[in-house]
């Protein structure tokens, strides 16, 4: 096979608890992952030149706002391809082409995503033949999202958000996120959360899962979803955006069942009664201050796969 495209869906976070700041500069998390329908796709190739001086791996983005997302080694699609060439023990060659609409540095992990498929996508360029555990442990090294984004579905994230179980779901949730202009830096909303505790004087908690959120999940119960929608981040994320705070409340006055910053922001997700509704609260939100664009989706969905 001379291509391969892998198909890898977003996340949001219905529970993100935020531990204390470790040794190793992360946190300890209890970060509940739900894979949903917004899609990147990372193809890999074979090099049509055989130019043995060229880079072994390169990279191309298309899409909307790709301008931030690196084409140097630093890209972690093309990180995730040399760890893979790493374990199997050789140099490989591959042209990696990602097209984007998971939001760049949206807190909806559209760089981990690309990362879970260039490692799908080169082990199967490459024929390597690696099981998903081993592609779940050189994910791990990548990031702290980019297991997940192997995984999909919706899963209980400890340790970093790298240690993952699948968690029982029912039924399909309904979403809305609106996309803000420009990114967050994830490492400076993780450096807020722990200097606004600091200010406070309020010690981290040891994170917990919300039983509520594990009950709402498994009954498909969209309404106590939204109640039981919980993240740790969202303070810092509003500190350092404070216009996200007028988003969410307008997601609540159009009657969201719950309103959230994804992740570290500053895109905000909002949980709609069903697909109809999440088309009307998107038109609603459209023309929110702030807002750069909605998009609807329904997860759970599954986590990186080969389309072709
Ligand atoms: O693991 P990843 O490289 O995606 O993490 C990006 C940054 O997010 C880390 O450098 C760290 O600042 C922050 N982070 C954290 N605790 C975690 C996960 C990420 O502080 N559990």
């Amino acid at each position: 096979m001379s291509a391969i495209t892998v198909r890898v869906p977003a996340k949001v976070n219905l529970q993100l608890a935020v531990g204390p700041l470790r040794e190793d500069g992360y946190h300890d998390l209890v970060n509940v992952f739900h894979a949903v329908s917004l899609f990147d796709e990372v193809t890999a190739a074979e090099p049509l030149d055989a130019d043995p001086s060229a880079a072994p791996l390169r990279v191309r983005v298309e899409g909307d706002l790709t301008g931030e997302v690196p084409v140097s080694d630093d890209n972690l699609a093309v990180r995730a391809a040399r760890a893979l060439a790493d374990r199997a023990g050789r140099s490989y060659r591959a042209d990696l082409l990602i097209r984007k609409s998971i939001p760049v540095a949206g807190g909806m992990a559209g760089g981990s995503a690309d990362a879970a498929a260039a490692l799908v996508a080169c082990n199967d360029l490459w024929g390597l033949g690696l099981p998903v555990e081993d592609l779940m442990e050189i994910a791990a090294d990548i990031g702290s999202d980019v297991p997940f984004a192997l995984l999909g579905d919706t899963a209980v994230g400890t340790g970093r958000g790298e240690r993952l179980a699948p968690l029982e779901t029912a039924g399909v949730f309904h979403w809305v996120f609106a996309l803000a202009d420009g990114g967050l830096s994830t490492p400076r909303v993780y450096g807020e959360c722990d200097r606004l505790r600091e200010e406070a004087g309020v010690a981290a908690p040891t994170p917990a899962v919300s039983e509520a959120l594990l009950a709402a999940l498994r009954e498909g119960d969209a309404r106590a979803l939204g109640q039981a929608l919980s993240n740790d981040l969202q303070p810092a994320a509003l500190a350092l955006r404070p216009s996200l705070a007028d988003t969410l409340a307008a997601g609540r006055t159009h009657g969201a069942l719950g309103a959230i910053v994804s992740g570290s922001g500053p895109t905000c997700a909002f949980l709609a009664e069903s697909a109809e509704h999440a088309h009307e609260l998107a038109a609603l939100l459209k023309d929110v201050d702030g807002c750069r664009s909605v998009v609807t989706a329904h997860g759970p969905v599954p986590g990186a796969t080969v389309a072709g």
